[in-house]
């Protein structure tokens, strides 16, 4: 079946793919074009490229046509570029400058500095200070130099904080905390014309995170550190993006005098697309271009490739998902809902007739369902089978009535379904820790374990507030009904459990938001493989009344942390939802727990 949306779809398609050849509008500068709409309203619209990209002709023509800004996508970073001290091959990025400017382009360099992409001989290099300094002069002023005048602006360090501190990266151990200042003074001596950025992910919104970048910013400026703008990554799921919350930080940076950034926009959905799906997608780059529009300093909207067909996403060494399709563009190069929903705002903004009509346009922003209903459906119809399900981080299906005594004996949850959890944001090579956990309710509880393997439990540093210098398991449920929530209020708990109550302290060692709420009881006790936590929450509370039913649903999501030694090098986590570690901070990013009444 053609839906309207998709016949129109083709039609503008073809009225766009036509129009440079029959020669009448040059479609860069005119209101058929995402670039020439985008240069009305005064912003750069940008896309992530690899050169390989360029050898399909079609990619080059919508690249060309739609975009006014181009960043390397990989190739430009210290690891693509030296092999080894002072030699660099830059015929990739030149390929990418050259078709930037051909096309007339802005180029937006990504990135000098990256602790995923340093050269091996960076890495695994022992050098003092002074050499280290020397080394990252040479390397930015090598690059930053070359391209004088042709790149403005550079992603000058990228991802240097892991949550609210200084992640440990080779630069930081060589240098210390003043590398960053010394990568933007270097880049600025080599091209002083430049504008430089410091760009991140988990950062777009308020929280730990944009705070400590904040901080850094506003201690640069004081200081004539030359830092002109806040690089936004953007790697959003679908139904999960505070808007607000990015709009406020836009602002206070703004008020810093920083330009701001989306550097990297994506909007992934962990499911199967269909047209309800793309629809939600649509609203949300329609809403995240809005938040851009709105603010006098937001500058870009770049997205990272053009064409769901190159996404980086699509590599399973990055996400689980082979088709996913989080661009604005399909496989096919056709123009998606979110193509046409952000042509349509910024031709609404220009003053031009938009590209939809107002229902269409209504369709795409009201009809979208919340982030809740998103998840796919549950499947299970063999109770003996409830788990681990087939939307593994999606779902887990929680049989009642069970009861469980809280012994540290797991022999009651014999016939509960167990799910392993052995990957997430921090896992350090060889990593030997893994958990498995199981949840289950009667009709007084809602029952969780975990048994936890993990060769050095490390425990006695917890003081509150700090509670990432030891071994734990956190337990998260949403229970307001509302699973497309962003922000943490009553009936949403995280509950953090300390390797720490193997001693059985008089007060027991609990941390996360509102946990006190939960009324939590545990036991953790010591075995072979590691520790085993059982743990019961009252269905009733001050602050709920979860009714167990078939097929009901409360937001859920299990997290390990581990620490070899005094500070935290493990994050496994169980939502397929959550990439970023961001659970403490936005509870849209739980899965779903699922009731399943035994007796059914
Ligand atoms: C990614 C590219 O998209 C991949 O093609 C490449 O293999 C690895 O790097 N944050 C960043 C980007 O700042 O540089 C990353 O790009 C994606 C995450």
């Amino acid at each position: 079946m053609i839906t309207k949306m998709s016949k129109l779809t083709i039609l503008l398609f073809l009225i766009v793919s036509l129009m440079p050849a029959v020669g009448l509008i040059n479609a860069q500068e005119s209101s058929f074009s995402l670039r020439g709409l985008a240069a009305q309203n005064d912003i750069y619209v940008g896309a992530a490229v690899w050169t390989n990209h360029l050898d399909d002709p079609v990619h080059q023509d919508v690249l060309g046509r739609e975009f006014n800004m181009l960043t390397p996508e990989h190739e430009a970073k210290f690891c693509m570029i030296s092999t080894a001290r002072g030699e660099y091959d830059f015929s990739k990025v030149d390929q990418l400058v050259e078709f930037a400017e051909a096309n007339d382009m802005v180029i937006h360099g990504h990135t000098l500095i990256w602790h995923s992409c340093s050269p091996d001989w960076v890495e695994n290099g022992d050098f003092s200070r002074e050499e280290a300094i020397e080394i990252l002069r040479e390397h930015i002023t090598t690059v930053v130099s070359r391209y004088k005048g042709r790149i403005a602006y550079w992603d000058v360090v990228n991802e240097a904080f892991d949550g609210a501190a200084l992640r440990d990266t080779a630069w930081l151990r060589f240098i210390g905390e003043d590398y960053i200042e010394m990568a933007f003074q270097f880049a600025h001596e080599a091209d002083p014309d430049a504008l430089l950025l410091y760009n991140d992910y988990g950062a777009e919104g308020m929280g730990g995170k944009s705070n400590a970048i904040y901080a850094m910013a506003q201690d640069f400026l004081a200081r004539g550190i030359p830092l002109h703008g806040i690089g936004m990554q953007s790697h959003f799921d679908v139904g999960s993006i505070n808007f607000t919350a990015i709009g406020q930080n836009i602002q206070r940076l703004g008020e810093l005098g920083l330009e701001v950034q989306f550097t990297e926009v994506d909007i992934k959905y962990l499911g199967e697309t269909d047209d309800e799906i793309l629809r939600h997608q649509a609203r949300d780059y329609y809403r995240l271009m809005e938040t851009c529009l709105d603010a006098e300093n937001c500058t870009a909207f770049i997205v990272w490739g053009v064409t769901d067909k190159f996404t980086w996403l699509r590599d399973a060494s990055f996400f689980d998902n082979p088709t996913v399709e989080p661009l604005l563009f399909s496989d096919e190069y056709e123009p998606k809902p979110a193509y046409f929903a952000l042509m349509s705002l910024l031709a609404q903004r220009a003053g031009v007739t938009p590209i939809l009509s107002e229902s269409e346009l209504t369709a795409i922003l009201e009809d979208a369902p919340a982030a809740a209903s998103v998840l796919p459906e549950p499947t299970k119809t063999d109770p003996a089978q409830l788990a681990p399900d087939a939307a593994n981080g999606l779902a887990y299906y929680a049989p009642f009535n069970v009861t469980i005594t809280l012994d540290g004996d797991l022999s009651d949850w014999e016939n509960v379904p167990r799910v392993t959890v052995d990957s997430g944001t921090t896992v350090p090579a060889g990593n030997d820790t893994s958990f498995e956990f199981a949840v289950a309710a009667d009709d007084a509880n809602l029952y969780y374990m975990a048994d936890v393997t993990d060769s050095i439990v490390v425990y006695g540093n917890y003081e509150a507030g700090e509670w990432y210098r030891e071994d734990s398991v956190e337990l998260y449920l949403n229970t307001t009904g509302d699973l497309g929530a962003a922000a943490y209020q009553p009936g949403i708990v995280q509950i953090g459990i300390m390797a720490g109550n193997l001693t059985q302290p008089e007060t027991p060692l609990v941390g996360g938001s509102n946990n006190g709420d939960s009324q939590i009881s545990f036991v953790v006790v010591e075995t072979e493989k590691g520790y085993v936590i059982e743990a019961s929450v009252p269905l009733k509370t001050d602050v709920w009344d979860i009714v167990p039913e078939h097929l009901g649903v409360l937001g859920f999501q299990t997290h390990l942390n581990g620490s070899a030694a005094t500070d935290r090098d493990t994050k496994l986590i169980w939502s397929a939802a959550d990439t970023q570690d961001q659970s403490w901070n936005n509870p849209s990013l739980f899965g779903q727990l699922i009731f399943w009444d035994k007796a059914q």
